[in-house]
């Protein structure tokens, strides 16, 4: 089964092929995590992180997942570089490759701007988050995160919980996680939730509270204020009554429910700080398994064709 993608801008474009490909690597490289990792895999590759919003994990893990390859990356500072005097993307791109740079690593706050980049330049994009639209390598570690706990997606039932709205990563949960059989609920506020996202195959779940029981997983997201043009939510109370995952609401789920959270978490809100560090919890594991699963798309995307 040979790798026939360029970039990587979404879930929505891979088939079912492309996710096994990618997660059948990345438990390859999860079994030789950390000490017996291949250093050479991209060596003399330099990747270029070009983040326009902030982020931790995303660009951390993506720098050791390049330095592991035995790639280097170099990192743009949008207030110290010619962004700031207007340079434009299409001219701050077309500069950097003509540099002789291997690949992006793009974060904008827009949809579609990994894409724009995609069509202009001959080096391999990867989409590390465009605004509401997908944050793929999320999607990939969250999905390879579950497998750690169950042999198929298929049939498992998956909640994501929250601001659906303005969340990135739902999308490429729901593109990932329908393609291989799960079925997927979303719960959330009305005004954070997209009007026809059963469109993309799943289905809204009216109660958080009548739905607990049932589930396998849920991934909560965060409430993404920076990204709300009008308050959303009335009031942080009634999104913490109605939406905040806490011990009392837990005590109805099943033995083994998985919880995940992209991070950043707003505890309290989203999550009680018990349920953050209680036993269902593998954010710490989604972390790490952050750099496996964007190592195995370096190294599909970058390394040499199989
Ligand atoms: N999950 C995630 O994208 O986190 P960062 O914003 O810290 O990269």
């Amino acid at each position: 089964m040979s790798w026939k993608h360029s970039h990587l801008l979404g879930l929505r474009t891979l088939d079912k092929e492309d996710l096994a490909r990618i997660l059948d690597k990345a438990a390859y490289l999860h079994s030789l995590y950390p000490d017996e990792l291949p250093e050479t895999t991209l060596q003399k590759k330099t990747l270029v992180h070009l983040f326009f919003e902030p982020s931790t994990r995303t660009r951390v893990s993506f720098d050791l997942a390049i330095k592991s390859l035995g790639a280097s990356s170099i990192q743009i500072n949008m207030e110290t570089s010619s962004v700031k005097k207007g340079e434009s993307l299409y001219d701050t791109v077309k500069n950097l490759e003509a540099m002789g740079v291997h690949g992006f690593i793009v974060r904008h706050r827009h949809g579609g701007v990994a894409e724009f980049i995609s069509k202009h330049v001959g080096i391999p994009v990867i989409n590390a988050g465009d605004g509401f639209n997908e944050h793929p390598t999320q999607g990939l570690l969250d999905i390879f995160t579950m497998l750690q706990h169950t042999d198929t997606l298929a049939g498992k039932k998956v909640l994501i919980l929250g601001d659906i709205a303005h969340s990135r990563v739902a999308r490429s949960n729901i593109w990932g996680l329908t393609k291989l059989g799960a079925e997927v609920f979303v719960c959330g506020p009305p005004t954070l939730m997209p009007s026809g996202i059963e469109q993309l195959g799943v289905k809204i779940a009216p109660s958080l509270d009548k739905i607990i029981p049932e589930l396998d997983f849920i991934n909560v997201l965060r409430v993404q204020y920076e990204r709300q043009e009008v308050q959303c939510i009335p009031s942080i109370r009634e999104y913490r009554a109605f939406f905040c995952l806490t011990q009392e609401r837990l005590k109805s789920a099943k033995k083994d429910l998985v919880i995940l959270h992209p991070g950043p978490i707003n505890r309290g809100i989203e999550m009680d700080s018990d349920v953050v560090d209680g036993p269902h919890n593998v954010i710490l594991d989604q972390v790490q398994n952050g750099i496996i699963t964007r190592m195995a798309v370096l190294s599909l995307l970058l390394g040499k064709k199989s």
